[in-house]
């Protein structure tokens, strides 16, 4: 097995087509936003309540859903070439 660690738009462009047996993959989800779920209760059943929070990150935002389907699109277009006939894909979206 080969693990290839970086940006997938670059390392994909190294694995022929045919060569992949699954692809397995969590991608960004397109859904981090600021709302900041405050939660005022006391304490729970592990401890005191915090706050839920929808900002996942640089990775997980886009300028809209335009620009995430652009994304989206973009390394699905890429990746799937890669697998073998019969290989299995298991995208979490
Ligand atoms: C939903 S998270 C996956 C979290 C992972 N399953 C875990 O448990 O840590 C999406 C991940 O995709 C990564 N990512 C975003 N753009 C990427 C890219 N172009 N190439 C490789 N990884 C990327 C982000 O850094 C983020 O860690």
């Amino acid at each position: 097995m080969t693990v290839l660690q970086g940006d997938c738009f670059e390392l994909l462009a190294q694995v022929p087509n045919g060569a992949v047996d699954m692809i397995l993959t969590d991608p960004p989800y397109g859904i981090a936003n600021d709302t900041k779920i405050t939660r005022s209760g006391g304490r729970q059943k592990f401890g005191k309540a915090k706050a839920i929070s929808h900002d996942f990150g640089a990775w997980d935002r886009f300028d809209g859903f335009d620009d995430f389907m652009t994304f989206t699109k973009r390394w699905v277009d890429l990746c799937v070439p890669k697998l073998r006939g019969g290989g299995y894909a298991c995208l979490f979206l």
